[in-house]
């Protein structure tokens, strides 16, 4: 099985999850995509729910197959969120924010009831922190937080467009993409973190998530903290 069709698979299967009524949180990433999208189905075939996503990309993709899409202020208590990962590590603890999405996923997440996360196998790890850890910064203190994330030896570097520019995130701000290459205490990293002035989040996502759905060639398992 290819990532892609296990991605596909374990989609398939959140969007299974998903009950006439609920209100229902958003991922943003590819999985996410292809939730949304088997998500539109079901409401195309008289599934009744309201959403709110997780980024303008998924808000615009789930009104694009229409699905009830909301604000978080318009609904700001969902009884599940659906999102993908980067890394999923012991007590399911994640790495978010590939997609440049955290700040609002993080949110999306904290409004909600249940937290599923939906990954194939190859995100699930040992120990965090192969995967780049996202650091969303405001501009104006982008060179602060990024001497003081080199001095904790987290290796910053700003995220970029294809083109050069800075990427900006749907909040407006930038990304610093840190090359931690192992993060063995990931509460005492995101505890340093969230310290720096000038942070608005990172994508160390700690005792969030309720349960892991985890694809691969075996089918779909359930993982939980
Ligand atoms: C976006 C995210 C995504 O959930 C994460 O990057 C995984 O993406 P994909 O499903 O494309 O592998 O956090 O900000």
């Amino acid at each position: 099985m290819t990532q892609d069709e296990a991605k596909q698979l374990v989609a398939q299967r959140a969007a299974a999850l998903v009950e006439d009524g609920m209100d229902v949180g958003l991922g943003t990433g590819t999985t996410s995509t292809m939730f949304i999208h088997a998500l539109g189905a079901r409401v195309k075939a008289g599934l009744k729910i309201r959403c709110v996503a997780s980024s303008d990309a998924s808000h615009n993709l789930a009104a694009s197959l229409g699905i009830n899409i909301l604000t978080l202020p318009e609904l700001p208590q969902l009884d599940l969120y659906i999102d993908g990962a980067d890394e999923v590590g012991p007590q399911l603890a994640l790495i978010k924010g590939g997609g440049g999405a955290l700040l609002r996923e993080k949110i999306v997440a904290s409004a909600s009831r249940r937290f599923v996360v939906v990954v194939d196998s190859t995100k699930l790890v040992p120990t965090l922190g192969r995967f780049p850890l996202p650091v969303e910064v405001i501009r104006m203190a982008l060179p602060l937080v990024q001497r003081q994330l080199a001095d904790l030896d987290l290796n910053p570097s700003l995220r970029r467009q294809p083109d050069g520019s800075p990427y900006l995130t749907d909040e407006h701000n930038y990304i610093l993409t840190c090359a931690c290459r192992s993060i063995p205490d990931p509460e005492r990293t995101a505890a340093h973190i969230r310290s720096i002035v000038g942070v608005v989040e990172h994508g160390l996502f700690l005792h969030m998530a309720s349960t892991a759905l985890i694809a691969d060639d075996d089918g779909v398992r359930e993982l939980k903290p």
